[in-house]
This record gives C-alpha cells, structure tokens and sequence, in this order.
C-alpha cells in the first residue's frame, strides 16, 4: 500500500470484530514502530501487547469508568462532544472500548537522574514510534483509535500487567478488525492555511 493511501484511509475506529489480531501481525506492527525516529536513538519505547481477554475486559472497565467520571455533569459543549452523535458514539464506544480484542500501550523506559530535556524528547520519540503502528495498520486493514482515557488508570495498569515502575505510559491504543457495515465518524480537518505557515 502506498504511504499517501495509509494516510487517506486512516481514521480512528471505535466499532470492532471481536477476532483477535494474529500474534504475527501484531509483532510486524511494532516491528515497524520500532523503526521511528528518536532522540539520541534512545529508543525509549516499550510495548506491551494485550491480547488477553480477562484483561482487556479489565482495562475496558477502567476506561469506562473515567469516561463517566469525565462526563458527569458537564454539559456536551464542556465534555468536548460537540454533538449528540458524537456524545452517542462515544458512550457506545467506552461501554466495551469497541469490543477491541487488543490492546497496544507504549511506555516510556525512564532513565535514572534524567536531564529535564529527556521527558519531552522522549514523549515525541514514543509518539513518532505511535504513528509508524498506527499507519502500519491500516495496510493489514487494521482499525485503531489512540485512548486518552486510559490515563488514570496508571497504577491500575502497572499492578494487572506488571509494569516496571521504570516505565511511564505514553499512548494507549486499541487495535482490531473494523465492524463491518459500520459508520466511521469521518472528523473535520482544518483547513492547510489554519496550520501551515510558510516562512
Ligand atoms: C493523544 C490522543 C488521545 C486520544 N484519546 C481518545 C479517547 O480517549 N477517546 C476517543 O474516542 N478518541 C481518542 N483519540 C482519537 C481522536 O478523537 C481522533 O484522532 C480525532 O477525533 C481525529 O479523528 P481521526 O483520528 O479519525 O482523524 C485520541 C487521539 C489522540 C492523538
């Protein structure tokens, strides 16, 4: 698949097939995670790879419930769902995280007396890692969506999977076959000119 394919066709996706994702698929993902930029080449990145269902049904809990805690009480507008059909997809979608049978979270290794650049340096590095497994996906016809909401639960986290203190999380993703016959929420992208200056 072409690059600028990947790119149009990604769209973050809240509705999956229960099916898991081959261990295969997974690995080359992360594979191709492993191959992003970083600084110093440090390579700070640690994946864990959930395909366990006790725990995915655990995690998914979790998120449901800071989902709820996020949205109580604030009006739509507050909770930043702009719109019902936003608010109505996002409440199906933390009811079972999407029914996602996986779950990818990235971590940051820390380093001992780190200098306060690393941090900083070290989330971009996580992230360009992200985006690599992201856009990896959508040529196995994977779906994803990158889960905020999973912050939080970082004790939580640590105690069911065993996390080194070490390792800060940066990105929680959840990784499936989409639902077939359902809608993607297409999102609205700003115009090149609200974002790009050229100098
Ligand atoms: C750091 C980050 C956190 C996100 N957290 C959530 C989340 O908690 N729940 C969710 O439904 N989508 C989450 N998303 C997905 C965004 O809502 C989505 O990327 C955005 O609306 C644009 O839509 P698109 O990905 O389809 O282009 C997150 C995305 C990023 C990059």
């Amino acid at each position: 698949m072409r690059l600028q394919t990947a790119i149009d066709n990604r769209h973050s996706i809240r509705e999956f097939e229960k099916r898991k994702v081959p261990k295969s698929v997974l690995k080359k993902l992360v594979n191709n995670a492993a191959k992003a930029p970083s600084a110093s080449n440090a390579q700070p990145w640690r994946f864990y790879v959930i395909s366990s269902s006790k725990k995915r049904d655990q995690i998914a809990a979790w998120t449901n419930e800071t989902f709820k805690k996020i949205i109580k009480d604030k009006s739509p507008k507050k909770s930043n769902m702009k719109t019902k059909e936003i608010q109505r997809i996002a409440e199906k979608f933390y009811d079972n995280l999407g029914d996602a049978p996986n779950i990818i979270l990235v971590y940051r290794k820390k380093e001992r007396n780190e200098e306060s650049y690393i941090r900083p340096n070290d989330i971009s590095s996580v992230s360009a890692a992200v985006q690599n497994l992201i856009l990896s996906a959508v040529e196995e016809k994977l779906g994803t969506c990158w889960v905020g909401t999973l912050k939080g639960s970082e004790k939580n986290l640590a105690k069911l999977l065993d996390i080194p203190s070490s390792h800060e999380i940066i990105a929680s993703i959840i990784i499936g076959y989409p639902k077939k016959g359902s809608k993607v929420l297409l999102r609205k992208k700003k115009k090149l000119n609200e974002v790009l200056k050229f100098i």
